[in-house]
């Protein structure tokens, strides 16, 4: 929020676009009595005078600052220092000065030069907003709205200097940011001088050459849009190559060095290095369209805020997919991205969790195209291929990415960190982490086994019989994928039949695994072979419409090509036990997995304590299945399901809650929930639900909608972007109500 604060009297040295504009956002803003005006040109400081920007100039530099409140020094660095000097003898004991400039490193050791070391009244600060524009009639009152601000002050800087620095930027509605000055130039040389020198280079490269006419005759966008910024003002940027020298040399020998392995990659005809540098950066720049969208450039990512108002709906009907499988889609990126040759997905799930996996195998040098419409290409690189990735694993909301990938690392020859969000950092790892001990590796957690998670390179793995201690596909896949690199035999049992995606795909891709009873082993020295895989769509995704088909009368939806493995059925057994209209269609198998249609009409459900044997198979759904519960005739008991309490979120403790928020009679038990059900003739209640950031907890309270007498507001639902991307239009376009708000958090 801008401040209203009253400045009684500001000199201006140098009428640029960048001087010129914070002083007539200021003045526009009623924040400054009096502005006075300084500029090597006499012409400028006629023109700002008669344009209202400045109420008096002089060619007397000493008179324009005399006695000022605020001096902001708006000039090319190099003339910094001169400036400095010609000012000296006149600022008053109280004058605080600031200055513009794009190199902070040189403008320090001006100030400390002139004004000696420690001058506690100059505040350094570089305004990330301009154009190539210049001068007094470009001048524009909005350039800093939402704009940032990098101040770098220094230990020496006066608390109150700093403070009418910041709120001369704040009231013109800048966003401020504090960097140290050298960080801030480092930072700069390369998102914003390196890029400078470029585009000038390039167009100087092709001006001087004999085809230039032809050149500039056909270069539309792409010409373009790299070299606008070469439009900008010479001498500016001379000085800001020479101020900020050493840091523009560093980058741009990094710069050289790709750009000579990229150039010998187009000449060697290695399209996959090339594929590898192009959608590595083209991932790279969406992100960052992003972030740009929303302002200028070093903006830290912002979680937008979603929520749901879901108003009573109608039937069901349609026949429609649902996205890709998240289990599967995230290990084809896995295996993928460790077999030999180019594996093609189709069907791939684009969103966030999946994303991150997918990111993360990018991050450790494996050239992955797309994805696009769910088809995603991948160059294997072989069990022993990948690289050390050059930061921290970032995986975001995915517990899948980070306790299959903590298998996979521990069998590396490098060093891997592994991050994730707010949520994926409560969840628990020493469940993998264990294990991998057993086996050699070296892995640590943070305090009481959360992540961020460091698995040490280079340890010698040896195989090992493990006992899962609780039904974890997740625990299992993890201990199998780090048996790929173990001395020996891998075996994991299981208490009870969990997915075993990894099993199949592993075997998709040739690799031995045997199962026997609930036993899998599986030993090294193998090898993967790329293979198709086409991604069938989440019976996790699919389980929302099944459970708001059945509760809504009159519904009728077929779900097609929906995986049906027998280890993820237990929605459809489930509700088919409560009495569910559900018919599985046209099954087949496509590339190692059951698929079908899925028909689902509507139903009256009753109230059944649901076969513990039932709860591995449909761990995911029971949010879902809780709202069938809830419209079902009589009680519905769960019990033997206390992994629901460590998933994105304690979902037994979500799913009552909101429950008992829309006037369902539901409580929670250590491993499970006691629902009584409303029956035909009840219905939900309006309010508020928070979803706790749970992708699956704000899905279920969608499809509740359906059935409520009022509306329902899900809060926070952004998460749903990591498992269904699409739901809101999907579920909207078959007859769910649903608006969607955003803003910022
Ligand atoms: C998954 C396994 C399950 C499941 C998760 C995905 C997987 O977790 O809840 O959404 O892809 O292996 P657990 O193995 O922890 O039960």
């Amino acid at each position: 929020m801008s401040k209203r604060i009253q400045i009684p009297r500001i000199a201006v040295i140098g009428l640029g676009l960048i001087g010129c504009s914070w002083i007539k956002a200021l003045r526009v803003r009623g924040c400054v009595d009096e502005v006075r005006g300084y500029d090597r040109n006499l012409d400028s400081m006629q023109l700002a005078l008669s344009e209202g920007l400045i109420d008096s100039y002089s060619e007397d530099i000493g008179a324009v600052v005399q006695n000022a409140d605020l001096v902001i020094v708006s000039v090319p660095i190099m003339a910094m220092r001169p400036v400095l000097e010609s000012i000296r003898a006149h600022i008053a004991e109280h004058t605080v000065i600031t200055d513009v400039g794009s190199v902070k490193g040189s403008v320090a050791t001006d100030v400390a030069a002139v004004f000696g070391k420690g001058f506690p009244r100059f505040v350094l600060g570089h305004p990330i907003a301009g154009s190539e524009r210049s001068g007094v009639m470009a001048a524009d009152e909005n350039l800093y709205v939402r704009h940032k601000v990098i101040i770098t002050p220094e230990p020496h800087t006066s608390k109150e200097a700093l403070a009418l620095v910041r709120d001369a930027w704040t009231a013109v509605g800048a966003d401020l940011e504090h960097m140290s000055v050298s960080h801030h130039d480092e930072v700069l040389a390369a998102t914003s001088h390196l890029p400078h020198l470029l585009a000038y280079s390039l167009v100087d490269t092709l001006a001087n050459s004999h085809e230039n006419k032809e050149i500039f005759n056909y270069a539309a966008g792409g010409f373009r849009d790299f070299t606008r910024i070469a439009a900008s003002s010479p001498v500016m940027w001379r000085d800001i190559f020479g101020a900020n020298k050493d840091q523009i040399l560093k980058t741009l020998d990094l710069f050289s060095h790709d750009l000579a392995f990229l150039r010998a990659a187009i000449e060697q005809g290695d399209s996959t290095f090339v594929m590898g540098v192009l959608t590595r950066a083209k991932s790279a720049r969406d992100h960052f369209s992003k972030i740009l969208a929303r302002r200028a450039y070093v903006e830290p990512m912002k979680t937008a805020s979603i929520s749901y108002i879901a108003n009573p709906g109608k039937a069901l009907s349609g026949s429609f997919r649902v996205p890709g499988d998240k289990s599967i889609s995230h290990r084809s990126i896995m295996l993928g991205s460790l077999a030999n040759g180019t594996t093609e997905v189709t069907g791939f799930l684009e969103g966030e969790d999946s994303l991150a996996t997918l990111q993360a195998f990018r991050d450790m040098g494996v050239v992955i195209e797309g994805p696009h419409r769910g088809r995603v290409t991948i160059h294997g690189v072989g069990l022993h291929g990948l690289q050390a990735p050059p930061n921290a694993l970032y995986l975001g909301n995915s517990g899948t990415s980070m306790r299959l990938l903590a298998g996979l690392m521990a069998g590396q020859a490098f060093d891997v960190e592994m991050t994730g969000d707010e949520s994926l950092s409560k969840r628990p790892m020493g469940r993998v982490a264990d294990p991998l001990a057993l086996m050699g590796a070296i892995v640590d957690t943070a305090e009481a086994g959360r992540p961020p998670i460091k698995v040490k390179g280079g340890s010698p793995l040896k195989g090992i019989h493990y006992d899962l201690p609780m039904a974890s596909a997740q625990v299992k896949s993890c201990v199998l994928l780090a048996g790929l690199y173990a001395e020996g035999e891998t075996s994991v049992t299981e208490p009870a039949p969990t997915r075993d995606h990894t099993e199949r795909m592993l075997r998709g891709f040739g690799y031995d695994v045997t199962v026997e009873g609930n036993k899998v082993t599986l030993r090294s020295g193998g090898e993967l072979t790329a293979t198709e895989i086409d991604v069938p769509s989440d019976i996790s995704s699919a389980a929302f419409f099944m459970v708001g088909a059945s509760i809504m009368p009159g519904s009728d939806i077929t779900l097609e090509h929906v995986g049906i493995n027998p280890t993820r059925i237990g929605v459809i057994n489930i509700l088919r036990a409560m009495g569910g209209n559900i018919d599985v269609l046209n099954e087949r198998e496509v590339g190692g997995e059951p698929v079908a249609d899925i028909r689902i009409r509507s139903a009256q459900l009753k109230g059944i304590h649901i076969p513990e044997d039932q709860v591995p198979l449909a761990i995911d759904e029971f949010p879902a299945i809780f709202i069938a519960a809830a419209c079902a005739e009589g009680e519905t008991i769960l019990t033997g399901a206390e992994e629901l309490r460590v998933k994105e979120s304690d979902r037994i403790q979500a799913m009552v809650d909101g429950m008992v928020t829309l006037g369902v009679n539901a409580v929670g038990t250590e491993d499970g929930a006691v629902i009584h059900g409303f029956g035909a003739e009840g219905s939900f209640g309006g309010g508020e639900i928070d979803s706790q950031h749970d992708h699956r907890i704000a899905m279920s309270f969608a499809m509740a909608s359906l059935r409520a007498s009022a509306p329902v507001v899900i809060r926070d639902c952004a998460n749903v972007a990591t498992s269904f991307p699409g739901f809101v239009e999907l579920a909207s376009d078959c007859g769910v109500n649903l608006q969607v708000e955003s803003g910022d958090e």
